[in-house]
């Protein structure tokens, strides 16, 4: 199986060799994970494993293993368990945002309806349980408070922010609902391979870090893109009301144009013509710009946590991951 575009400038091509080939059994594991739930459960779950996606979570975690013994099977399953709760959210997080399209297929909701997408995001959170409890008491609790952080991270972004900062309060949700997995990607790759402890702290950094530059890239993306590059609906979150980063420094301009543009948008979005002007007016937007800026600062930020690695190809395919993270177009 082919790297993720955003992993293709891996420089060690030895490397990218052993990731594809560590990736295919990585995607046997995650099927077999699945299978035999129940005959609707079945079905559902592998609806969007079999529409693609691009699995830059499971090579981190193959890829961090290269810190250590990478031949330890448990890397395998720590991947498999990386991207099985990233699917979970994935079919709640289509429900929360009213999304009707996701890696280029109708959303579970929009075919089975709310109560059997939620059902099957379940299914899959229980899936990957199972399977991280093979891994040893550590990699289980580290799995469990990732897996609140989401949550935590979900529900802030839906009840919004209160006395803090908007700003602070947003790369906050940033951190929980994104950062926190694609940290624990990578420190599950380091620690299952045996490599030393002290790697963990300057890879949950970096993963954190690259997490914030990635999402904010994906509130670009869901903005700027169409739905043949990402796989989803333009305009999805602007019409679901989630304060991204473009819409809040949007909020912030005092400008006649971007005042209109913020009524528009608070408008609900109801009729696609309204979502169209939205969606034309903010791509034109010098928040857009901004917002990409914020978004490199992160991956920057990603890199420097860096420091304590060895040099060596493991570290400049992360560094090259965060480059390539603020300049992806689905
Ligand atoms: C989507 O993640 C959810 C976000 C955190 C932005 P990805 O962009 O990694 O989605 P897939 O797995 O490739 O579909
Ligand atoms: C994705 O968040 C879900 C999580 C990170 C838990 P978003 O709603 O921002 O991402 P997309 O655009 O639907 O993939
Ligand atoms: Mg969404
Ligand atoms: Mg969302």
């Amino acid at each position: 199986m082919s790297l993720p575009i955003q992993m293709r400038n891996i420089a060690d091509r030895a490397l990218v060799k052993d990731l594809e080939r560590k990736l295919e059994e990585v995607e046997v594991l995650i099927s077999e994970s699945i299978a035999n739930t129940d005959q609707l459960l079945d079905e559902t779950s592998n609806h969007l494993v079999n529409a693609g996606g691009k699995r830059i979570r499971p090579v981190l975690t193959l890829l961090c293993s290269h810190l250590g013994d990478s031949e330890n099977k448990d890397v395998l399953k720590a991947a498999a368990v990386i991207e099985l709760t990233h699917l979970g959210t994935l079919y709640h997080d289509d429900v929360m945002d009213e999304a009707d399209l996701r890696r280029g297929v109708p959303t579970a909701h929009a075919v089975w309806g709310n109560s059997v997408a939620i059902l099957t995001g379940d299914v899959l959170f229980a899936r990957a349980s199972q399977v991280v409890s093979g891994l040893g008491e550590r990699a289980l609790r580290m799995q469990a408070e990732v897996f609140e952080r989401l949550v935590l991270g979900q529900l802030h972004e839906t009840v919004g922010h209160q006395e803090q900062d908007e700003m602070d309060f947003y790369v906050q949700v940033l951190k929980n609902k994104t950062g926190s997995l694609i940290a624990l990607s990578a420190q599950l790759g380091s620690m299952l391979s045996g490599a030393t402890d002290d790697y963990l702290e300057p890879l949950g950094e970096y993963g954190e870090a690259v997490g914030v530059a990635f999402q904010l890239m994906d509130d670009v993306i869901d903005i700027n893109s169409d739905d043949d590059d990402s796989g989803k609906t333009p305009g999805t979150d602007l019409r679901a009301g989630v304060p991204t980063l473009p819409v809040i420094l949007l909020r912030k301009k005092i400008d006649v144009k971007s005042i209109e543009l913020v009524e528009l948008i608070s408008s609900g979005l109801d009729s696609d013509e309204d979502l169209a002007e939205a969606v034309n007016s903010l791509r034109r937007h010098e928040v857009m710009e901004e917002t990409v800026l914020e978004a490199v600062a992160w991956a920057e930020k990603a890199k420097k946590a860096l420091s304590p690695l060895p040099d060596g190809s493991v570290k400049k395919a992360l560094e090259a991951f965060a480059d390539a993270v603020v300049e992806r177009k689905g």
